[in-house]
């Protein structure tokens, strides 16, 4: 009977030892699998998810620090007035009621891109005086922001275009009837604006009847450090 007892013994330990050992590969196994998958989803938190974030004026290229992001539209003939946005704020279009035929200029400061005064001269009616009277007070450090709608250039007389050269214009002095033109200058700048664009009326290869194509303009303008 000892023999037995010592034969049931042995089978009951040897069943217990195989179950503990199925039982702990199981769980190991389980374990693996549960560390893997653990791997895995660690992996997927730390791959930086690209979120296409939207750059300021909708631009598709971000500005680095000390730039100021810009995009400006030329009006549409005489339909659609023109609009510009700096630093992700609309400065001027018609939904801000702070346009008109002819010049729209943004006084703004260089260094903070405040704006200081915005206005819009008629130049086919208008008194080229008031444009004068505008830009005379700008003090160095004063960027000068200038889209066109229906005709800019009527009135435009060649003091003023003088001034919108030395405020870095290339395209001032011979901007015509009903040209497009946008332009970013400043007071003080040394050099041409990289910033201006002009299309000239032609009614071989003007876009609307009696207009060119809309013109369109963005970029970063770096800040003015003292
Ligand atoms: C621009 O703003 C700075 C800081 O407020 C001021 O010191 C500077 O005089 C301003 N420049 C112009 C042209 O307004």
């Amino acid at each position: 009977m000892r023999w037995t007892g010592i034969i049931r013994m042995a089978v009951i330990l040897l069943t217990l030892l195989s179950m503990w050992y199925f039982a702990e590969t199981i769980f190991a196994t389980k374990w693996k699998a549960n560390s893997l998958r653990s791997i895995f989803d660690n992996r997927a938190e730390q791959v930086p998810v690209k979120v296409k974030t939207r750059s300021k004026c909708g631009n598709e290229k971000e500005c680095p620090d000390n730039y100021f992001a810009f995009k400006m539209i030329s009006g549409a003939a005489n339909v659609v007035g023109p609009s510009i946005c700096l630093e992700d704020k609309i400065i001027m279009s018609g939904v801000k009621n702070n346009i008109g035929r002819g010049l729209n200029i943004a006084l703004v400061n260089a260094s903070t891109a405040e704006v200081l005064s915005t206005g819009h001269y008629d130049m086919y009616s208008g008194d080229i005086k008031e444009v004068k009277k505008f830009l005379e007070p700008m003090k160095e450090g004063t960027l000068v922001f200038v889209a066109t709608y229906d005709d800019p250039a009527t009135k435009l007389d060649a003091p003023t275009r003088e001034l919108f050269s030395s405020f870095g214009s290339s395209i001032a002095k011979k901007l015509g009837f009903r040209d497009g033109w946008l332009f970013v200058g400043g007071k003080g700048i040394k050099n041409k604006s990289p910033f201006e664009q002009h299309i000239k009326n032609n009614k071989e290869t003007n876009k609307y009847d009696g207009w060119p194509e809309v013109l369109e303009m963005d970029g970063c303008i770096p800040k003015k450090m003292d």
